[in-house]
């Protein structure tokens, strides 16, 4: 979807869209496509990149806030799907944040041992819980999927991740209806989401920046060490501002927004999967993954490819 498209439905330009997000398409899941069918998808694409099989995981979680029934988990039904019976499945609901928060989880899990080889995945179909008369919104977002196959080995991988929430700024961002509050005065029951946007951005911005120090610190390291930055996509200007914040030159800052849109836990595997497919990131590089979202959650994962 274009953001010409957009402009067929909403008071909006193509011109204010890029200038003020960096967009300039998202994608839409197609009729009857679900979260698990992306999270499906980007699973079999993860595995054969590692060259594993369903046989070969013990554990898997997703990263996701709009999952296609309460329950069973997502998770639980990638599982079936790809027949690895019996192994832990569960989602990770941190709305944008939450492929960095599955990946915090999945890196714990192998820590302590409890499991050996981790599928994680972030996958939204975000447009789904989209008020499409709402300019401020339905400009933004877009659905995606994108997984890792996480393995536990001598040296790491990943050096650190650092998970973090704050509920009092839970009404900024939020999709304001559910299964224990009701959808009373939702129109056709649908759920949808809704941003105090420019707030939103100022607390991104200054947050961001902070966990670049917080990653770095945590690990000895200096802004000059990390060779890529891999960002949540949300917003072109909060990306130039993290980027900036590291001394980090923009052609080592993985962009997706322009194509994608915001696919809130979607968009960081996403950003890493066409970086490492493409060849610019090599092996033994130091890359920072970071995302922010609603609740709001934040965090970043530190890792050495
Ligand atoms: O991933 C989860 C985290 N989410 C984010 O990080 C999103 C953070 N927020 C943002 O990215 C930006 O705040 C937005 C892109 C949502 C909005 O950009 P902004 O520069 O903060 O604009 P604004 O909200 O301050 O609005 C400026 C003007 C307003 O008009 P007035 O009041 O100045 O006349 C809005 O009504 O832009 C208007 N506006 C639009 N105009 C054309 C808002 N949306 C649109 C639109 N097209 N789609």
């Amino acid at each position: 979807m274009t953001n010409t498209d957009l402009e067929k439905l909403v008071d909006t330009t193509d011109e204010w869209i890029q200038a003020r997000t960096g967009i300039k398409e998202r994608r839409v899941a197609a009729d009857g496509q679900t979260t698990a069918d992306l999270a499906e998808a980007a699973a079999i694409k993860a595995m054969a990149a590692a060259e594993v099989t369903p046989r070969d995981i013990d554990a898997i979680i997703v990263g996701t806030t709009t999952p296609d029934l309460v329950f069973p988990s997502t998770a639980c039904l990638v599982q079936a799907r790809l027949g690895c019976l019996g192994v832990c499945a569960m989602d990770v609901n941190a709305a944008c944040s939450g492929f960095i928060y599955a990946l915090g989880v999945a890196d714990k899990f192998i820590r302590c041992g409890d499991a050996h080889r981790v599928l994680v995945i972030g996958s939204e179909t975000l447009t789904r819980m989209i008020n499409w008369d709402d300019r401020g919104t339905c400009v933004l977002f877009g659905d995606g999927a994108g997984a890792v196959v996480l393995e536990a080995s001598e040296a790491p991988g990943i050096l650190s991740t650092h998970l973090h929430a704050n509920g009092d700024f839970a009404d900024l961002l939020k999709a304001d209806g559910g299964v224990s509050r009701g959808f009373e005065g939702h129109e056709n029951g649908g759920v949808h989401v809704m941003m105090k946007g420019n707030e939103v951005f100022k607390v991104a911005v200054r947050t961001l920046g902070q966990i670049v120090d917080e990653t770095l610190a945590a690990n000895s390291m200096d802004k000059s060490d990390v060779d890529w930055l891999i960002p949540h996509q949300a917003n072109m200007r909060i990306i130039t501002a993290t980027a900036k914040k590291l001394n980090m030159p923009m052609d080592h800052v993985i962009v997706t927004v322009d194509r994608h849109g915001n696919t809130s836990a979607g968009s960081v595997p996403l950003a890493l999967d066409e970086a490492v497919r493409s060849g610019k990131i090599q092996r033994g590089e130091v890359l920072l993954l970071e995302a922010f979202g609603g609740g709001f959650t934040w965090g970043s994962a530190l890792l050495r490819y």
